[in-house]
């Protein structure tokens, strides 16, 4: 006898955005699979169940969307996200031949030294606002350069990034108004020509590669939406969770003090600890079990990672935020066919910014902090801090 449990929780309502994780745990304990009434989705929320479903592309597919509404699922059709192979893997290695581990590792320098120049007038200051003064501008101006967009065709991909990822709950105002956004932002790309991007840019490549044939000249605008739409919020938003977790954790930022060395641990459990994206859709394509219960064939599936990640199962006293564990298989870059490409770029920024500030700052006070409201993603709008050197 199967038994799926079912549950009333609205995960996209205010108030689980503010604070989801008592929630996750309650849909955690439910069962493997929950039913959420309100989504008409099936929620994974345990660590291994998230991954298998990541795993089994044939299974809980992404061509049919991974958003939870029909407009937007529409929209991402042609993206890498919904490619499966083998258009996947051509797109796939488009992008990866620059955002490969390798070829990141040779910017580490510069992404430091850029780290390094934004963090120390802010700390000279005393107090800032880490996300609308260091979160927001930093990953902007890395990616930005590194794409090869002037600073006012930047500023639209990220108001364009925090819009895709707002547009992937189901229809509502904030959905609505993603949605409306996205598609100006779209708009503006279409309009781009190879004399918008620098010369040797990710950009300019790809309307180079088009330029000799190699890719169709329609795929171009498609392709730089790839590497920019999920490039900007998501690591904004990664680094002002990291830098709350250590105000909210005196010790560990101590630790990091005394001992650098510890960053790329600290950025995995920051990653781990309060995932980016919380919240993420798949379709599953037949009847699939988790233990006894069922995700039935043809329905929407939400992959929770900010759950899996605070799964008790896998992370012990996983509320805790302790950079001396061990988080590097932490979902919060997915797993399997999609997971991000832009993974060694994000943790050489986090990296970055996390040493540029842990070296100079001993302590920090948060003055003031509001959650930033989004369907997918979690950060600050502001978080304000005083910091003590
Ligand atoms: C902390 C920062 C980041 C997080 C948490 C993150 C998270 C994710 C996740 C969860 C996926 C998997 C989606 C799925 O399974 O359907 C993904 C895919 C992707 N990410 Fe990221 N991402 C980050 C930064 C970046 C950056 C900086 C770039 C580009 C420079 C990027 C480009 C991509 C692309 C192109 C994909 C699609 C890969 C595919 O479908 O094969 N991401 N990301």
């Amino acid at each position: 006898m199967h038994s799926t449990a079912r549950s009333a929780m609205d995960l996209f309502s205010p108030e689980v955005a503010e604070e989801p994780y008592g929630y996750y745990r309650k849909l955690r304990d439910a069962g493997p699979v929950v039913y959420l009434e309100n989504l008409d989705a099936y929620a994974l929320s345990r660590y291994e169940d998230v991954r298998a479903a990541l795993k089994d592309w044939h299974t809980f597919g992404s061509a049919e969307g991974t958003a939870f509404n029909p407009a937007m699922n529409e929209n991402v059709q042609g993206v890498i996200l919904t490619a499966e192979p083998p258009e996947h893997g051509a797109l796939r290695a488009a992008l990866m031949d620059r955002l490969r581990l390798s070829t990141v590792r040779e910017l580490g320098d510069w992404v430091q030294e850029r780290a390094d120049e934004f963090v120390d007038p802010l700390v000279q200051l005393g107090s800032f606002d880490v996300a609308t003064e260091l979160s927001r501008p930093f990953p902007a101006s890395v990616v930005g350069e590194l794409i090869g967009l002037k600073p006012e065709m930047t500023e639209k991909f990220v108001v364009g990034s925090d819009a895709v990822f707002a547009a992937m709950g189901p229809m509502n105002d904030l959905t609505r108004r993603g949605l409306s956004i996205v598609g100006e932002v779209l708009e503006t790309i279409a309009g781009l020509s190879a004399d918008d991007l620098v010369p040797g840019s990710m950009g300019a490549d790809l309307y180079e590669a088009a330029a000799r044939g190699e890719i169709p000249p329609d795929h171009v605008v498609k392709l730089l939406w790839n590497y920019a739409g999920p490039a900007f919020d998501t690591t904004i938003h990664a680094i002002s969770n990291l830098i709350r977790a250590l105000a909210d954790n005196p010790g560990q930022l101590a630790l990091l003090h005394e001992n650098p060395s510890l960053v790329p641990a600290a950025v995995d459990e920051g990653l781990r600890y309060d995932a980016p994206i919380q919240i993420w859709g798949r379709y599953c394509r037949k009847d699939f079990a988790f233990g006894d219960s069922v995700v039935p064939a043809d329905s929407r599936v939400a992959l929770l990672f900010g759950a899996a990640n605070r799964d008790e199962r896998r992370f012990p006293a996983p509320d805790r935020f302790d950079i001396r564990r061990n988080a590097r298989d932490m979902l919060s870059f997915g797993y399997g066919l999609h997971r991000c490409t832009g993974a060694p770029l994000a943790q050489l920024e986090i990296e970055a910014v996390l040493r540029a500030f842990v070296t100079r700052v001993q302590a920090v006070e948060v003055l003031e902090s509001e959650r930033h409201l989004n369907h997918t993603v979690r950060g600050f709008r502001s978080l304000r801090i005083q910091v003590h050197t």
